[in-house]
């Protein structure tokens, strides 16, 4: 079996698997994070090596008030209780997204997990909170703009054309390869602008379980999908 080396994860279904069990939505972000946890932990044991989840995007905001405030103390409670984990399995998590959008306690939690983790190797876990792939690209031609301004990407613009590595160290995810497969539960088949430029060659897997529901049997189907399918990038084996 071949293991995907860097799985993506759009974690989906959470209020309408509340809903139909006739409770508030809330109630299927609490269960989903447990099931974050579960499922963060088994990719582990795998030997997965990087795995990327979006857990609050851009467009999120939108969403009812209360929705959000529970959302975010979610956030709060579980960025403590991963910390544990990330030493016990030396992993590095970094969150992707525009921090600087999250509320001040978030944001100092999240640069203490970052710098504790931060010489870890063994895995890369990243959460993706308040990301657009949109905005993430946007943020990043604007460092880029003014890295430029001030002289600094003189030698890289010599040849009159930007680098695709350029452009892509400067995105959130820099450093990191592409996701080899996306796993989308929920129902929903489309990509709600999660990882735009990352996913040009990722491997999509949909499927009708919503996120609550997930368990090892699923991500089984979902890795034994990709190991069907024909890897090439664009060349004519
Ligand atoms: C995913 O579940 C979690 C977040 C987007 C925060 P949803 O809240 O989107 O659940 P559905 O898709 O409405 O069922
Ligand atoms: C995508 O789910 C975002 C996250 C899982 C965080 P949404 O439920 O917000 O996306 P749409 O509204 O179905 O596109
Ligand atoms: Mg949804």
């Amino acid at each position: 079996m071949n293991l995907p080396n860097h799985i993506a994860i759009i974690l989906d279904g959470n209020g309408r698997w509340a809903k139909r069990r006739g409770m508030p939505r809330s109630y299927g972000h609490i269960v989903g994070t447990d099931t974050l946890e579960k499922m963060c932990n088994h990719i582990a044991d795998l030997g997965v090596r990087y795995l990327t989840v979006y857990a609050f995007s851009t467009e999120n905001w939108k969403r009812a008030e209360e929705e959000v405030r529970t959302l975010m103390n979610l956030f709060r409670k579980y960025l403590k209780r991963i910390e544990k984990s990330a030493h016990k399995r030396e992993m590095r998590v970094r969150i992707i997204g525009d921090k600087t959008g999250l509320p001040e306690d978030l944001q100092k939690r999240i640069a203490e997990l970052e710098k504790v983790t931060d010489g870890y190797s063994k895995m890369d876990f990243q959460i993706a909170l308040n990301y657009g792939g949109r905005d993430e690209i946007a943020r990043a031609m604007t460092r880029l703009a003014n890295d430029a301004k001030n002289g600094l990407l003189d030698e890289q613009l010599a040849e009159g054309k930007l680098q695709e590595s350029l452009l892509a160290s400067y995105l959130d995810t820099g450093g990191i390869p592409d996701p080899d497969l996306l796993i989308r539960t929920g129902g929903e088949q489309r990509i709600s602008n999660f990882l735009l430029w990352q996913m040009a060659y990722t491997e999509y897997y949909f499927t009708d379980l919503a996120w609550p529901d997930f368990d090892e049997e699923a991500l089984q189907k979902a890795i034994d999908y990709y190991n069907g399918r024909d890897r090439r990038f664009g060349d004519a084996k």
